[in-house]
């Protein structure tokens, strides 16, 4: 496994095997990685020729400097369980290598970015087409893989995609939970144990939700799945929607689309958590 920071470096050890037609297989990361990043990673190598992650926490995405600040970074972590997944290529490049100057592109997303985290984290995902936009000019890759657990920037990457007309299938992957079924993400090195366990009944009340879709309207489950969570200790949910999964937009009944996903934030303490559930 070669570990590359420069874009130039980069294009050149990629330049052969595009040339020979072999896949290559891209999974985006901002390092910090756990189980969820291995299960996109382990897909990347079985489905490609040639796999590269990426790591790099990039600050155009921070709507909040505080959270930036304390984004956990476990680079070496990082480098030996990518090695040992079989991963050809990490590429963590520097904050300068990738913007050299500021980016001033605007991204227009329509309706899919004014709702959810569009909503709460203004300019959030502009940062994110930025980077996974740069990505794929560098890499070109086959396949890129992207997690489930961020349901709402999964339908950004494929409308950018879409957008741009840009060579590259976009595969989604399921969420990945540790055994209390708290949804794995890097900020959960930031809780406490008890934290940890408090957290995790976001997962068992979402659950809980899904055999509740006959008795209730999602309008009802909203208010039920809300305030179950917001009654558990140092858990506040931010929004809790229920959304078509195609185009994000709130549904008002269960027919209104034959693909229904619930979305929530929420916070734990100071940490910032989403997850999601389907539910058609
Ligand atoms: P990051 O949060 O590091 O996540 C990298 C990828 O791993 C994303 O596609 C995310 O959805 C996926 N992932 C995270 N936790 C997961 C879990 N528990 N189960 C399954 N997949 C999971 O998302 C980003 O980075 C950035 O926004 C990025 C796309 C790299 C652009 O900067």
């Amino acid at each position: 496994m070669k570990i590359i920071d420069t874009i130039s470096e980069l294009e050149n050890q990629l330049q052969g095997y595009r040339h020979k037609g072999e896949t290559i297989g891209l999974v985006p990361t901002m390092g910090a990685l756990h189980q969820g990043h291995a299960s996109l990673v382990e897909r990347c190598v079985a489905d490609n020729k040639i796999s590269i992650v990426s790591l790099f926490v990039n600050p155009t995405q921070f709507n909040n400097k505080e959270d930036l600040k304390h984004y956990p970074r476990t680079p070496e972590k990082d480098h030996e369980l990518l090695e040992r997944l079989g991963v050809d290529y990490v590429f963590s490049p520097s904050v300068e290598e990738m913007y050299p100057e500021e980016d001033q592109r605007v991204f227009d997303f329509g309706q899919l970015d004014k709702v959810m985290e569009g909503e709460f984290r203004p300019g959030h995902f502009n940062g994110v087409a930025q980077i996974v936009s740069k990505l794929f000019d560098i890499v070109k890759p086959d396949n890129a893989y992207f997690g489930e657990k961020d349901f709402q920037q999964l339908a950004i990457v494929k409308d950018m995609v879409r957008q741009l007309q840009m060579p590259v299938n976009i595969i989604g992957m399921p969420i990945v939970r540790e055994s209390s079924g708290l949804a794995m993400s890097s900020r959960n090195q930031r809780l406490s144990e008890e934290q940890k366990k408090n957290a995790s009944d976001v997962y068992k009340v979402l659950n809980e939700s899904k055999l509740m879709i006959d008795k209730f309207i999602p309008y009802e489950l909203i208010n039920y799945v809300s305030e179950s969570i917001n009654k558990v200790s140092g858990l506040k949910v931010e929004y809790f929607q229920i959304v078509d999964g195609d185009n994000l937009q709130p549904v008002t009944s269960w027919s209104d689309s034959d693909y229904i996903v619930g979305c929530i934030a929420l916070f734990c303490g100071e940490v910032r958590l989403i997850d999601n559930i389907r539910y058609k």
